[in-house]
């Protein structure tokens, strides 16, 4: 299949007029869409992801009125959760209307709704004239890509149409909370956080880790690069300890400037990574990323999986970081990447 590369809104909106797929940019990572009313168009994005039927779809709009379309109740809870963070990188769950097919919701009795904050996005929504039914625009399993490079690396001859925009402002997929109870259950942390959320209703909470998984998706491994991914605390005694037992080839030692002050041995770690925040563990490795804040982390981690793929690197160290605010996020996709239920 030839994929349509593009800039053009309207180009994209006719493929998905007509009943195709296109993947476009939001602020939390790029999806591929349908329209979410046609079984057979939205049918075609888990065939070209490999996506498990069983795994349900966010549905895009841009209009709130469209919620009680889509929703056959708008709970109090969701309601402030809408007023507050609506368009933005959050995702609310309801009990779905029969108007969406079965496909969508992978059969579920309830719908995920998300009303994007990107320009581009709610263009696209906007003139297709239908709420657009989207998954991240990765392959299953890879991680969420952030950048129009990463979606043509996965889905190029896949899909009819690729949408280019501005890379991912979060780079994390959305906060995903069900809103079908009393109180709000966080079901998949992102960039809003379980904090924000308590400020609206002081009951929100992160599901239960036990019992029946609510979002099917989370029960998968997830976001994982081809390297395998561990993950390493902030003290420096932890990854010299795994230094140990890591092979080190000096032909690849790199000596660096003499004025450069370093603090650990001059031997690089071959086909190893990391990401982090913390600068002195950096220079040990072959590729590194620092990141200055917890946001640039979470920006920066999907592209960095990527670019060790490409790179060859076989172990990928990031730096755990506390369960709060974003790092809830972070944790989240580095226990998904690592293969951890
Ligand atoms: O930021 C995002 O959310 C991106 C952009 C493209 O909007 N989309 C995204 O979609 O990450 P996806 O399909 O990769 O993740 C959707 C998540 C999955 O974990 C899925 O199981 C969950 O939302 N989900 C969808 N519908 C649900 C439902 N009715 N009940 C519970 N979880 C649901
Ligand atoms: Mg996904």
């Amino acid at each position: 299949m030839q994929t349509t590369i593009t800039n053009s809104v309207k180009i994209a909106a006719d493929f998905i007029k007509s009943g195709e797929v296109a993947a476009f940019p939001t602020e939390t990572v790029y999806g591929i869409g349908a329209n979410a009313y046609d079984e057979k168009a939205v049918r075609k994005i888990f065939k070209a992801k490999g996506r498990p039927a069983d795994n349900p779809l966010i549905v895009h709009i841009t209009r709130k009125k469209d919620i009680s379309v889509l929703a056959k109740e708008i709970t109090p809870s969701a309601k402030k959760i809408i007023k507050e963070f609506f368009p933005g990188p959050v995702t609310v769950i309801l009990k779905k209307n029969e108007i969406v097919p079965g496909v969508v919701t992978a059969g579920l009795d309830t719908i995920a709704i998300r009303m994007p904050a990107s320009k581009i996005a709610r263009e696209l929504i906007k003139l297709s004239g239908v709420p657009i039914a989207a998954p991240s625009a990765n392959l299953s399993g890879s991680p969420s890509p952030t950048n129009f490079i990463h979606v043509l690396r996965d889905m190029r001859n896949k899909i009819p149409c690729v949408l280019i925009g501005p890379a991912a402002k979060f780079g994390l997929e959305s906060t995903v909370i069900d809103c079908t109870g009393k109180y709000p259950v966080i079901l998949r942390p992102g960039s809003v956080t379980l904090e924000q959320i308590k400020r609206l209703d002081k009951n929100a909470v992160y599901q239960k880790r036990t019992g029946k998984v609510k979002s099917p998706g989370q029960k998968y491994k997830h976001y994982a690069p081809k390297a395998r991914v561990k993950i390493v605390k902030r003290e420096t005694s932890n990854v010299k300890r795994e230094t140990s037992n890591v092979k080190r080839e000096t032909s690849n030692v790199k000596r660096e400037m003499s004025n450069v002050k370093r603090e650990t041995s001059n031997v690089k770690r071959v086909k190893e990574a990391y990401i982090g925040l913390t600068r002195k563990f950096a220079r040990d490795f072959e590729v590194a990323k620092i990141c200055k804040t917890i946001e640039e982390y979470a920006k920066n981690l999907f592209s960095f999986f990527r670019e060790c793929d490409e790179l060859g690197i076989k172990t990928i160290y990031c730096e755990k970081v506390p369960e709060k605010g974003i790092g809830a996020a972070i944790m989240n996709r580095l226990g998904k990447a690592r293969g951890k239920k």
